[in-house]
């Protein structure tokens, strides 16, 4: 949810200000409604916060102006969920005596209870956030004469819910404490030099590619250029394996692009032709196993909840088994006495870090004998602690909230998985399943062609759109996914009411909100969905709504029938109909893109959104 930064240096040529701040900026899309940056220097803390995004912070306070002396450096950027997004609630948060700070990502569950504890001898709280009682316990703790690392420690077993935390103590200007549990953090070293932690990795890619993943129940002490990690459950010292990082800094930065979002968009062929390279074992342990279970289901949110439902069509088809897809939030509810043994869960997250995926996995895991399988974008994410199971999705950093290659590589796996499947069962002749494998194998060009070609008759549908604050995006079959995780795309990033939905379901309805000019997007692949499509459009059509369509490049009915196409450069027929989700939904999330941009917003940055929810 929020994002965390910290820096320990012996160098005196590292400008620390613009190191913590550059690094801060680069987690900004984990939450953008205030940031902080603590420094220590001569026995003081200096603290500099406020409300907003750090650039319009910056116009304010120079948060990278901090004391010449200064070797440490913890910063902040929130996604508020206890208090306001007020300055007074931005982190970092210090004890009475001002000695301690503290910097936080995810919730302290219990705080009310400590808080009311901690007042009740006599703390003065600043702020109406749960992360305020930490430095306040340590505060106590180090009163009762532990050192700082023991007090961390003691504090940390008061507390309930999830953290990456990171603190320092005016005492101890050579020590940063990190510790996590169940919230990312990452530890990046130039041995001898300089340490880092941070939420995630790209926040300090361009100044190493050296780095720990830090596990939960795991504490470190980070000096200068060196770490020392403690198992909290033993107390004991460990070893963790150093990791080296080959992501270009490119991929984690705009790359000329005016936007993440738009990067991530062009990146998209690169990133499927990355993940066909996925180990055609690991698909194959995934084939078997759903394979030879009884009760498939997949579980996820979001965008990935939608290349779910793509994913779980395309499986369905060649496995010939129904999978149950369940929003991850209601898994246990759904579930709740009729979840089975030997039940096969396939979990999807980008982050890997969703809370309701993770927590709906363990739930099913603490009621059953299950198997987990995974697929995420993110090495060593929490959920794949979990998992019997993982394919990492390889779509590289995705720093827009939006998600938008992850969508098509979590499609992209799926249906390399069903392909395997397919593989196996030989549910039709082998020359029949390697067109479908070519057919998957040229999306990737697809994508391409189209992104080179169309952006003008994307941006000539935006317009269109122009005036129009709601519509729907109609589909059938797969292609319900596609709407779906079109409108979502339109919502989130373009702030338009748009509703992905069942065209045929639209008549039960919907439907009694057209009038004339009312604007109804089709997706119409070519598949067995099309001819009844081609009813539905006459439907909308005969009350006044304006069709705009998706179709391949050489159709002629729909087309015929609408105000505007988009056609998707690709032949039209069974074996790529199939993964039509894959080489549509790229034109929806360009779509959504221009139109943000039409609208004046900031398509990075979407109102109220953070691209990890790690809350429930
Ligand atoms: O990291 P995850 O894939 O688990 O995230 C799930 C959703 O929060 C995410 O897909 C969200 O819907 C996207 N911001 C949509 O673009």
């Amino acid at each position: 949810m929020c994002g965390i930064f910290g820096v320990i240096t012996n160098q005196d040529n590292i400008s620390l200000g613009n190191v913590v701040l550059e690094g801060i900026k680069r987690l900004e899309y984990r939450g953008y409604d205030s940031c902080g940056v603590v420094s220590l220097s001569n026995s003081k803390l200096y603290i500099k916060k406020d409300s907003g995004k750090i650039e319009e912070i910056q116009k304010r306070i120079d948060l990278a102006e901090i004391p010449n002396n200064s070797k440490l450096a913890l910063a902040h950027t929130r996604w508020a969920t206890h208090g306001k997004p007020t300055r007074i609630n931005s982190h970092p948060h210090s004890d009475c005596s001002n000695k301690i700070a503290v910097v936080h990502n995810g919730i302290i569950e219990n705080f009310i209870e400590l808080r009311k504890a901690l007042s009740e001898r006599g703390h003065i709280f600043k702020s109406d956030t749960d992360t305020e009682v930490i430095p306040h316990l340590i505060e106590i703790k180090m009163k009762e004469g532990l050192d700082f690392k023991e007090s961390v420690v003691e504090t940390l077993k008061l507390l309930t819910g999830a953290y990456a935390l990171a603190v320092c103590h005016v005492d101890y200007p050579d020590s940063i404490i990190v510790a996590r549990k169940e919230s990312p953090l990452v530890i990046g070293i130039i041995e001898g030099k300089t340490t880092y932690c941070a939420s995630d990795i790209p926040a300090f890619l361009p100044l190493t590619r050296k780095c720990y993943i830090m596990d939960d129940d795991e504490l470190a002490i980070l000096k200068a250029g060196e770490v020392e990690f403690i198992n909290l459950k033993t107390n004991e010292k460990i070893e963790k394996e150093l990791k080296t990082i080959d992501w270009s800094i490119d991929a984690a930065e705009k790359g000329g692009y005016e936007h993440f979002m738009l990067k991530e968009i062009y990146e998209e062929p690169t990133a499927m032709k990355r993940t066909m390279k996925i180990s055609k074992d690991l698909l194959r342990i995934f084939a078997n196993i759903l394979w030879s279970a009884e009760n498939i289901y997949i579980t996820a949110a979001g965008t990935s909840f939608y290349a779910s439902l793509a994913g779980k069509f395309i499986i369905s088809r060649f496995l010939g088994k129904y999978i149950q897809a369940i929003e991850c939030s209601e898994f246990q509810t759904q579930l709740f006495n009729s979840l089975k043994n030997e039940s096969v869960i396939i979990a999807v997250s980008q982050s890997g870090e969703t809370i309701d995926t993770i927590e709906a996995i363990r739930w099913a895991k603490s009621k059953r004998n299950v198997k987990i399988l995974t697929i995420t974008n993110v090495v060593g994410s929490s959920l794949t602690r979990y998992s019997d199971h993982v394919i990492v999705t390889q779509a590289g950093p995705e720093i827009g909230v939006a998600a938008t290659k992850t969508y098509n590589t979590q499609v992209l796996t799926l249906a390399l998985i069903a392909i395997e499947i397919a593989k196996l069962r030989k549910i039709e002749l082998e020359s029949e399943i390697e067109k479908y494998e070519k057919a998957l194998e040229e999306t990737p060009q697809i994508i391409e062609n189209f992104l080179k070609n169309n952006v003008d008759s994307i941006k000539d549908v935006v317009n269109t759109l122009e005036k129009s604050v709601n519509f729907f995006i109609l589909a059938r079959g797969i292609s319900i996914a596609t709407a779906k995780e079109g409108g979502l795309k339109l919502k989130e990033v373009a702030c338009r009411f748009i509703e992905g939905y069942s065209a045929a379901h639209a008549k039960h309805g919907p439907i009694s909100l057209v009038r004339e000019g009312f604007p109804i997007i089709f997706i119409a692949p070519p598949d067995e969905t099309y001819q009844r499509l081609i009813g539905n459009v006459m439907e909308f059509k005969a009350r006044g709504g304006k069709i705009i369509s998706l179709v391949v490049e050489n159709d002629k009915y729909i087309s015929d029938l609408s105000n505007i196409s988009i056609r998707i450069p690709q032949p039209g027929n069974k074996y790529y109909n199939i993964f039509s989700p894959i080489t549509f939904t790229p034109a929806l999330q360009l779509l959504a893109y221009y139109a943000a941009l039409l609208h004046g917003l900031d398509p990075d940055k979407p109102l109220n959104l953070s691209k990890t929810v790690t809350v429930h």
